[in-house]
């Protein structure tokens, strides 16, 4: 049986080095086109990425959005709190216009997102990340995780090709998800490090641990002592070659990166 939060794991995808870590595109492709649309997730598919990483909030009536900012103002023409707006009042704004030379884009829905994700009809690992704080508190998992088991990708079964983990800085909010959904991997996103800790202590029992870059160049003992502790590391933003270089000698199990092709091909793949 599968431990509670850990998920299931997947074969190694063909083409795939063993040694090399996943690509997830961070909002998608988004070094190429405006982040959570689907144009840009649509394009990490077609580039091949092995996973899609995108950030989720919830609109005033209960809707899972695929969103980073707290506010609209930089990936929008809309202005204010994302959570003051209906779905349907989210529906009327322009998520593409905001980056220079890019087509106007709808607001994208999880729903929507994974509708995508199921008709690439392959492999793909979805990393969502609940951002908090929320005016909607433990709303926003609640939602998820609704959404993820109408899509049965909540405790998926052996032959589903779509595998989801649910990333979060807030310990509380993957507490909650292993509560609703155990099946589902939960990756501990760690920006800092406070000194003098064991690691494992820093994951609150999650499985996976998801250190920014920045991190694991400052503290080069991290990554050993996480993957020493039996933790799956996914590594955030990671866009250099240098990077994915030293990643790849660490053996860390993916990378989250705006440049999925780039890194693809970095990669060898
Ligand atoms: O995947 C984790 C990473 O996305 C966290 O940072 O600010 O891009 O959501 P942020
Ligand atoms: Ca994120």
């Amino acid at each position: 049986m599968t431990p509670p939060g850990q998920g299931s794991t997947l074969p190694v995808p063909p083409g795939r080095p063993a040694a090399t870590p996943l690509v997830f595109a961070h909002r998608g492709a988004s070094a190429a086109l405006p982040e959570h649309t689907l144009a840009a997730y649509e394009r990490a598919l077609a580039d091949g990425a092995d996973g899609l990483e995108c950030d989720v909030r919830l609109s005033r009536d209960g809707h899972v959005i695929c969103l980073h900012d707290r506010r609209l103002d930089r990936t929008s023409n809309g202005t204010g709190p994302v959570s003051s707006y209906t779905l349907a009042e989210l529906s009327r704004l322009d998520f593409g216009s905001w980056r220079d030379g890019a087509d106007p884009a709808p607001v994208l829905t999880l729903d929507r997102l994974l509708r995508a994700v199921r008709e690439a009809a392959r492999p793909v690992r979805l990393l969502i990340e609940t951002k908090h704080p929320s005016r909607f508190g433990a709303n926003l998992e609640r939602r998820l995780v609704e959404v993820l088991r109408r899509h049965d990708l909540a405790d998926p079964g052996p032959d589903c090709p779509v595998r989801v983990s649910v990333a979060s800085f807030s310990p509380p909010a993957l507490r909650r998800v292993r509560a609703l959904a155990p099946a589902l991997a939960t990756v501990q996103l760690l920006e800092l490090l406070p000194p003098g800790r064991w690691v494992g202590g820093l994951l609150f029992g999650a499985a996976a641990a998801g250190p920014s870059i920045d991190l694991v160049r400052s503290r080069p003992g991290l990554v050993p002592a996480l993957r020493g502790s039996g933790h799956q590391v996914y590594v955030w933003t990671v866009n250099e070659s240098s990077d994915l270089d030293l990643l790849a000698r660490h053996g860390v199990d993916a990378v989250i990166t705006d440049r999925p092709a780039d890194a693809l091909a970095h990669l060898g793949r």
